[in-house]
């Protein structure tokens, strides 16, 4: 699928706070072996790598678009092109650290136990996805997506609820942690520009269903879309938009 690391990286300040604080709640000490899963362009991972130094640091993602600018700004770090659906580990590993990345997978239920069991004994999960499926960032991508003209195409690769209830992560991890730590924030972002919350979710949600139109549909959804985005989200006398966008966070340490 490609993503389009500059698109993405357009509110890259905004998507770097979930990031440092899903980072902040992980106290390993040493570590030889770190994964960042769906690593993206590796701005991320190269922060991994700088608090901790001496560890082996893979970023693993499926876009080699994503890959090419990672592997640009640092080369010094090891990159794999693997679909996370497939990925294992294969040896056990100090971190697996997943920034707004899981909730492109589907079967919550067996992959994060298969997660935590690829840690070495005390080892880390930290995981943080989007929560904002019920707001109208993503209600009006899922109307737009109904629309007559590309229904077909377009329904079947709606994810309208890829992140479970917290509960059923505390269910599913309870029996590898020995700890855990759950939590949600909800973020203000004070966005500029012309529709702003469209340039945003172009970067991410939008991607699969951009990539199944053909060119001269591609605007045609986005307007679709975007007009109703400017009914949920005007801009305030500033001319800024403010654009609430709730993340759960998860971290839990294997037995
Ligand atoms: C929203 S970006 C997050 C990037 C990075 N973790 C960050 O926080 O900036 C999601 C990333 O997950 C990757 N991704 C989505 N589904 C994937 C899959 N099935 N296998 C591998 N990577 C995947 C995408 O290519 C993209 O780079």
């Amino acid at each position: 699928m490609p993503w389009d690391p500059a698109q993405y990286l357009r509110f890259g300040d905004e998507r770097l706070r979930p990031a440092l604080d899903l980072l902040a709640r992980v106290p390993l000490k040493e570590a030889t072996d770190i994964v960042d899963l769906g690593c993206g362009p590796g701005h991320i991972t190269s922060i991994l790598k700088s608090r901790w130094p001496t560890a082996r640091v893979t970023g693993v993602d499926h876009s080699r678009e994503m890959l090419k600018r990672a592997a640009a700004d640092a080369p010094d770090l090891q990159w794999r092109q693997v679909d996370l659906a497939e990925w294992r580990a294969d040896h056990p590993v100090d971190l697996i650290y997943a920034n707004a990345s899981l909730h492109w997978l589907d079967d919550h239920r067996s992959l994060f136990p298969r997660l935590i069991a690829s840690l070495k004994p005390g080892g880390w999960l930290a995981v943080q996805m989007p929560c904002n499926f019920d707001r109208p960032s993503h209600q009006a991508a899922f109307e737009a997506a109904e629309e007559e003209s590309w229904r077909a195409r377009l329904a079947p690769l709606l994810r309208r609820r890829p992140v479970a209830e917290p509960e059923e992560y505390l269910r599913w991890l309870s029996p590898g942690a020995q700890r855990l730590d759950f939590w949600q924030t909800d973020y203000l972002h004070l966005l500029k520009g012309p529709d702003p919350v469209a340039a945003w979710t172009q970067g991410s949600l939008l991607v699969p269903l951009l990539q199944a139109l053909a060119q001269e549909e591609k605007e045609a959804f986005l307007e679709a879309y975007r007009s109703r985005l400017r009914k949920a989200y005007p801009p305030d006398e500033a001319g800024r938009t403010p654009f609430w966008f709730r993340r759960f966070f998860l971290v839990a340490q294997a037995g």
